[in-house]
Order: C-alpha cells, then structure tokens, then sequence
C-alpha cells in the first residue's frame, strides 16, 4: 500500500535545469569547450561534480581533482546568482495543488534531491513546511542512481521502501528509485523517461488518489 510520495527538486518541482545550464555555459565557454542544450540533458540528476566530468569529458579534457573543484565551485557562484532570484512564481504548475492533495489524503510527502543547493532553493519559492522530510545533496554521500537518497527519505518518513513512489524528471532518478524498489512516475516522455513505470507531461490538474490507483493496478499504464 502506498503511503507516501517523494519528490526530486529540479525539473519536478521547478524547472531550474535552465539555471544550471546557463552556469555551467559561461564555464565550458571560458575553457573553450562546446556545450550545447542538448547536451545539458546529459547532466539531469547527476551530482554537481559528475556534470563537471561530463563537460569535460565532451570537450576531451582532463584536470586534476583540486581544479575540478575549484571551477565546480565556481560554476555554483554563477548557479546561486540565478536562484537568488527565484520566487514561487517558478513553482511548475499544479505542484502545489498536487502536494496539498496528498497531504489532505494523509500521504506522507519528503524531498528527495542531489542538490546542496535544494534548501536555499526550496526558501526562495516558499515551499518548505509540506514536506514531512529533506534529503538531500548535504544528507547523501551517493548520487543517483544508487538509491540512497530514496532510501533515507521511506526511513526519514518511517515507511518501508516499497510504500512509497517516486516523481523524477531524470533517467538516473528514475533508475535509482527501482533500485530502491519504488514505482516511478516520469515527468517528461516516455521517449526521454522509457523506464518510468507512468508518465506525466505535469502535475495540473492530476487527482492523488486516482494516479495512485492507475500506478497500483497498473504499474504499466501509459501517460494520463
Ligand atoms: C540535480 C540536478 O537535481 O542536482 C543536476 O538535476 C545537478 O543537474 C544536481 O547537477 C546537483 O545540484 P547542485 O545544486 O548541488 O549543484
Ligand atoms: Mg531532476
């Protein structure tokens, strides 16, 4: 029976992807390497210090572990220029709604993201006190796909691992819910999300209880 919802952060709650783009642009422009959009979709769910790797890595480049910090901690000044700015407007449509839905319906609700920046985050658009628990990028040392963010979140919540489901936005969250033996709800495509047990284009206007319902008897339906 499930009896509690975990939420990612980035691409789930807001869309703060485009942020973390534009930060680690300015970063591969200056080190000359080409890093495009699409390639951002690469670095989705991924730890701050793996994007870097990825970069560099597309740019065929190598560095040692202290400089790789020091511009992954560069690309964060640039980063938290962005959020700073951000407000509860940014909040994706219908989450609100959705998460006072589940609580209303007595479902636990917790946070489960690889960012450090999530509190700051989750201060700027208001929506700190729905949840029941915060795990994040300060509280893991594994990022997904290892399932320990999941994991901390079902024993944060005291609920077994299988009691609860997961909303991702990222190939690798989606995976590390499974390896936490949770059903996965994937915002986005089954064309990007193709391991996602059901698909969502958005939260608006989606009922708790009936999505719980379709994923429980039906862990294969299709987007609704
Ligand atoms: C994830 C994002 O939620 O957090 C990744 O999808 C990001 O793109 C990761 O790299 C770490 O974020 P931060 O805020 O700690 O740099
Ligand atoms: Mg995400």
């Amino acid at each position: 029976m499930i009896k509690g919802l975990l939420f990612d952060l980035d691409g789930v709650i807001v869309d703060t992807a485009k942020y973390h783009y534009l930060a680690w642009k300015q970063i591969a422009d200056e080190l000359k390497i080409d890093f495009k959009l699409k390639d951002n979709e690469l670095l989705k769910g991924v730890s701050r210090e793996r994007s870097f790797e990825i970069i560099l890595e597309l740019g065929d480049r190598k560095m040692s572990r202290e400089e790789r910090n020091e511009y992954c901690r560069r690309k964060n000044i640039i980063y938290l220029e962005y959020i700073n700015k951000m407000t509860e407007e940014e909040i994706l449509p219908g989450v609100n709604e959705f998460i006072s839905d589940a609580k209303k319906n007595a479902y636990k609700v917790a946070l489960g993201s690889a960012s450090k920046n999530a509190s700051i985050i989750l201060t700027k658009i208001k929506l700190k006190d729905p949840f029941d628990a915060i795990i994040d990028g300060e509280k893991v040392s594994e990022a997904k796909p290892n399932p320990e963010v999941f994991t901390k979140c079902a024993c944060a919540l005291g609920l077994k691992n299988e009691e609860c489901i997961v909303f991702e936005d990222s190939a690798a969250g989606i995976q590390a819910a499974h390896n936490a033996n949770m059903l996965a709800v994937g915002i986005g495509t089954k064309e990007n999300l193709p391991k996602a047990d059901m698909h969502l284009y958005e939260f608006e206007g989606i009922n708790v209880q009936k999505l719980i319902d379709i994923l429980g008897e039906n862990p294969e339906a299709d987007t609704i």
